[in-house]
């Protein structure tokens, strides 16, 4: 499997900040220089592998058990959100299609996000995580390997719940859609976009940094 990027922490000694080097590189050139931003201690983000799959499998389906208590998701939905995206199947093809990253707290996974060209498709994080910094530097890595394959704008979309974060993430409200198709068909979904600098001249590279499925 390519190594696609990682982030390098040197720690900040006496604060309870580090300065984290993020870079992204293909499987063969390294990119572009790296850059510098503070992220929280302990926190380690890597490109997902295989045999994160379970820990992913399990904090997906945490995320949806948050989310339906929030948003009113019906039982029905609940059940085919959780037998249809809640699946070993369902996460390993899902690793395949998507750029993935998860993020590490004491050598546990409590977050994932995944990229699909320039759209942050997805984004989970533990429940008993949240607000700790988490979702910000996996959407700060999925920002960076966006821009590090050549886009200069970043897409996502919410049920609702995530909106504010992503307009602390700097992203703008741009509409509403129906979702087309899965467990949440016709639900309301939130639009938003970041424009960002593109970072790489060699164009977008949206398959960079797939993972083989697990089957
Ligand atoms: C949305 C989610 C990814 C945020 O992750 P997180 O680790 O809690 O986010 P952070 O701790 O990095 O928060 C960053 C900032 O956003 C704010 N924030 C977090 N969640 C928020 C929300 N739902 N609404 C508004 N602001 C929010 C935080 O207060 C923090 O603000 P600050 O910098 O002023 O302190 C997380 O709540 C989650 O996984 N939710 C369930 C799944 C989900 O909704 N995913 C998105 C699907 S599209």
């Amino acid at each position: 499997m390519p190594c696609v990027g990682g982030i390098r922490n040197s720690w900040t000694h006496g604060t309870d900040k580090a300065i984290a080097r993020c870079w992204a590189f293909g499987a063969v050139q390294p990119g572009p220089e790296p850059v510098s931003r503070e992220v929280p201690v302990g926190i380690i983000v890597r490109p997902m592998e295989a045999d994160d799959i379970t820990s992913v499998r399990r904090i997906v389906r945490e995320c949806y058990e948050f989310l339906a208590e929030r948003e009113g998701f019906s039982q029905e939905q609940m059940a085919r959100l959780v037998e249809e995206r809640c699946s070993d199947d369902w996460i390993g093809e899902a690793c395949a299609r998507y750029q993935g990253f998860v993020a590490l707290v004491d050598q546990a996974v409590v977050g994932v996000v995944g990229i699909e060209g320039n759209d942050v498709a997805e984004l989970f994080v533990r429940p008993d995580h949240h607000c700790r910094g988490v979702g910000s530097i996996l959407f700060e890595t999925a920002e960076q390997a966006i821009a590090d394959g050549g886009h200069s704008e970043l897409t996502v979309r919410t049920t609702g719940y995530a909106a504010g974060f992503y307009e602390r993430m700097g992203a703008q409200t741009v509409g509403k859609m129906r979702c087309p198709h899965g467990p949440l068909v016709g639900w309301e979904l939130t639009c938003l976009r970041k424009s960002i600098s593109p970072r790489s001249s060699s164009g977008p590279t949206g398959a960079v940094g797939r993972i083989d499925p697990v089957r």
